[in-house]
């Protein structure tokens, strides 16, 4: 991998609304650039280790969803300390196993100077497995949020596709995703600042919890 462009390269943590650190490095697709990414969507994962049983499970699911992200205009990236051999080999075990190929880029980060800048792993962590880091990036390259999944427990991927849509539906409709919201629920307003709408509303809730009755998404 090239030198990182980035001012999270000492192991800090990233947060929401910080920019997702450049990289280039080599892929199962090629070399890649974060950047190229710009204008779209991307959900850049990392996991444990090629060849484990969470992490398999997990990428047939993934590649078998492929176009559900695809449809939402986001990219799939995956990222592990395993080498691009590795990345192949692995491929390759799960299309003939699996009868699914993944063709979503997996880079290969055997420094960990990648998982290092974007905080996959600790600065002291003892072992060179990255935890499975989630991180959905808009296509401004912002991080709009992030899970950090144990090594033996593998992610939802209807979550991700969910938190992908309500990442979305809140940028379109300015508003905010209530809990347990899905594609076709209401959309909440986001509360006033206005003392005279808090005097003025019917309902002593109505000035801080009132659905946006503009367009639903489906
Ligand atoms: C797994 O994907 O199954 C796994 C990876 C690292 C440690 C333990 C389990």
């Amino acid at each position: 991998m090239d030198q990182l462009a980035s001012d999270h390269d000492r192991g800090e943590a990233l947060r929401i609304g910080d920019r997702a650190p450049e990289f280039t490095a080599r892929s199962t697709t090629g070399d890649i650039r974060l950047s190229d990414f710009l204008g779209r969507w991307l959900v850049l994962f990392s996991h444990p280790a090629d060849f484990t049983p969470v992490c398999t499970t997990e990428f047939v699911a993934l590649a078998r969803e492929a176009d559900a992200f695809d449809q939402r205009d986001c990219a799939l990236m995956a990222l592990s300390v395993d080498s691009l051999f590795s990345h192949f080999a692995w491929l390759r075990m799960i299309r003939d196993r699996f009868d699914i190929e993944v063709r979503f880029p997996i880079v290969e980060d055997p420094t960990l100077v990648i998982g290092r800048a974007f905080g996959m792993v600790s600065p002291q962590a003892n072992d060179s497995a990255t935890v499975r880091t989630t991180f959905f990036i808009d296509p401004q390259g912002v991080i709009r949020a992030m899970t950090c999944y144990p090594a033996n427990v593998g992610r939802s991927i209807p979550e991700m596709l969910r938190t992908l849509d309500a990442l979305q539906a809140v940028d379109e409709d300015q508003a905010l995703a209530p809990a347990n919201w899905r594609p076709g629920d209401a959309l909440l307003k986001p509360p006033t600042n206005m003392l005279d709408e808090v005097y003025s509303a019917k309902h002593e809730t109505d000035w801080f919890l009132r659905e946006e009755t503009g367009a639903r998404r489906k």
